[in-house]
């Protein structure tokens, strides 16, 4: 058993045990390695001052480069990475071609988010550059949703990202020779990892049945993926660290099996890859997780994280419930598989899982219908929802032949309006149908007031989203 993380920081070796592997990514860089280019503003994913730019070892060599939040990352999640900071993008004489065209735009004044936002463009030019594609407005934008100025304003922020010649940019696994970098990870003898400091321990285990073990000897143990809600709580003061399990370091974890029957998504699959693998087999969802946070989160966050945070408001509960997805949730005695729809018990954040289980994987099934999404935010991009919406259904002679419809929002958990659904079967569509399932959905959600929206409000978004859907389907219908 290892008993110290391994990850190389801008191309050397580092081996991280004690207390810094509980100390978070941008704390670790900035204090004991005195790389300060990489700022910490907002400390909860929110502004992008820490991002980095991580690959991580996987099956023999190492994956491509991403942008992460480095404010509530964990130096143990770390292990067996590469992570480049803004002073690791200059090489030898040469600065990044992302620092070059901030340079040439005149992309910073105070220069705090400067480097956040550097690291956000080199993300970007190496994801283009790999899949060949051309930089554009839109997504230099999108590249850069998780990151804020408060003195340059966006406009030369924004010329500099679309002015990156990616012919310019040398793709960061040539420049590092991840090919050695890998060879070391190779070289470990041991997959699994134990550091312990200070009455905390982080458990990173190679093997299922390893997992399965210390969640039996400590059932109270956190379970922790991508960190992106564990971070922030931590970093918060609402939680402490203790006994730390994480999936991290089990390969199969990070699978996305695209099947004839079902998209079936590892416990560590990140949401950026989920959103790719989604773009065929549910281009719906892909489209809902394109607005779900920023690059950084989401390479970082995972599907099963925001199943299991059970947040009334997650974006991506609503559709998995119409969807009837399937969770695999393992412990000592063995696997069983339940659908989402029963796995949130009444209450908020109730689940059916025990202290000794965890989930493994997500199963969405293939089977016919159609799918509607929709996210009412504050801010279109990086908010967290006010209310969402999911649909699948079936039309067959202008009839509803199926048909499931949950929001977010509206009570305590994510909430399937059966009553409303049972109306709507085999009603033939029609804007006096859709006026009755506005009408109806009131007695159905149960909403609060807060920062976001008053109780009125979220009523009022129920039923204009239910007019909202007849109009699209009756639209379409006619095409
Ligand atoms: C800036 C910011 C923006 C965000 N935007 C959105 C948004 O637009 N929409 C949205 O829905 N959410 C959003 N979130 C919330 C968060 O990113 C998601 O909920 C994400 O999916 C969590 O995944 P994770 O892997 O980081 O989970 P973690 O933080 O690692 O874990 C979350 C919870 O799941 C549990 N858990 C994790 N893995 C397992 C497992 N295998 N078995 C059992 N329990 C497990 C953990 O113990 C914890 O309770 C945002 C968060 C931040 C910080
Ligand atoms: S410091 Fe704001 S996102 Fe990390
Ligand atoms: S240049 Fe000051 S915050 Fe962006």
């Amino acid at each position: 058993m290892r008993n110290f993380a391994l990850c190389y920081i801008n191309g050397r070796p580092h081996e991280i045990t004690g207390d810094q592997a509980f100390m978070t990514v941008a704390e670790y860089l900035r204090y004991e390695k005195g790389l300060t280019g990489t700022k910490v503003v907002c400390s909860e994913g929110d502004c992008g001052a820490c991002t980095i730019l991580v690959s991580r070892f996987s099956s023999g060599a190492m994956g491509e480069y991403k942008s992460i939040n480095s404010c509530i990352s964990f130096m143990y999640l770390l292990d067996r990475c590469h992570i480049v900071t803004v002073e690791g993008l200059k090489q030898e004489n040469h600065i990044h071609e992302a620092q070059q065209k901030m340079l040439d735009s005149h992309g910073a004044q105070c220069g705090f988010c400067t480097p956040g936002f550097i690291c956000a463009m080199a993300g970007m030019a190496e994801d283009l550059k790999i899949s060949g594609k051309p930089i554009t407005e839109q997504k230099v934008k999108n590249y850069l949703t998780g990151n804020l100025c408060r003195c340059t304003g966006y406009s030369p922020i924004i010329e500099a990202g679309k002015s990156i010649d990616l012919t310019k940019v040398k793709i960061l696994g040539n420049v590092f020779n991840d090919k050695n970098i890998a060879q070391t990870f190779t070289d470990l003898k041991d997959t699994s990892l134990l550091i312990e400091s200070k009455g905390r321990e982080a458990f990173l285990p190679g093997t299922l049945n390893e997992v399965v073990e210390y969640k039996t000897k400590n059932k109270k143990c956190s379970v922790t993926s991508g960190a992106t809600d564990l971070g922030v709580q931590l970093n918060k003061g609402h939680s402490v660290q203790g006994k730390i399990l994480s999936l991290n370091n089990l390969t199969e974890a990070y699978e996305i099996l695209d099947t004839e029957k079902a998209l079936e998504i590892g416990a560590k699959a990140s949401l950026t890859d989920i959103e790719k693998k989604c773009e065929k087999s549910f281009p719906e969802f892909s489209q809902m997780l394109h607005l779900f946070a920023s690059p950084q989160i989401k390479n970082k966050g995972t599907l099963v994280g925001n199943i299991v945070n059970a947040s009334p408001i997650a974006d991506t509960i609503p559709f998995l419930m119409v969807a009837g997805a399937e969770l695999d949730i393992v412990s000592d005695s063995g696997k069983r598989t339940v659908d989402i729809n029963d796995f949130y018990q009444p209450g908020y954040k109730k689940l059916d899982l025990k202290d000794d289980e965890l989930v493994s994987k997500v199963s969405i099934p293939k089977t016919s219908g159609q799918f509607k999404l929709y996210k009412v935010s504050v801010r279109k991009d990086l908010d967290i929802s006010t209310v969402t919406f999911a649909a699948k259904y079936e039309i067959e002679n202008n009839k509803f032949k199926s048909i499931d419809i949950a929001f977010g929002g509206v009570g305590p958990k994510v909430l399937k309006v059966s009553g409303v659904s049972n109306t709507a079967l085999g009603q033939t569509l029609s804007a006096d149908l859709f006026s009755k399932l506005a009408d109806d959905v009131i007695s159905e959600v149960t909403p609060m007031s807060d920062h976001r929206g008053s109780k009125e409000f979220r009523f009022k978004l129920c039923q204009n989203l239910l007019l909202k859907f007849g109009k699209e389907i009756m639209n379409k219908a006619l095409v």
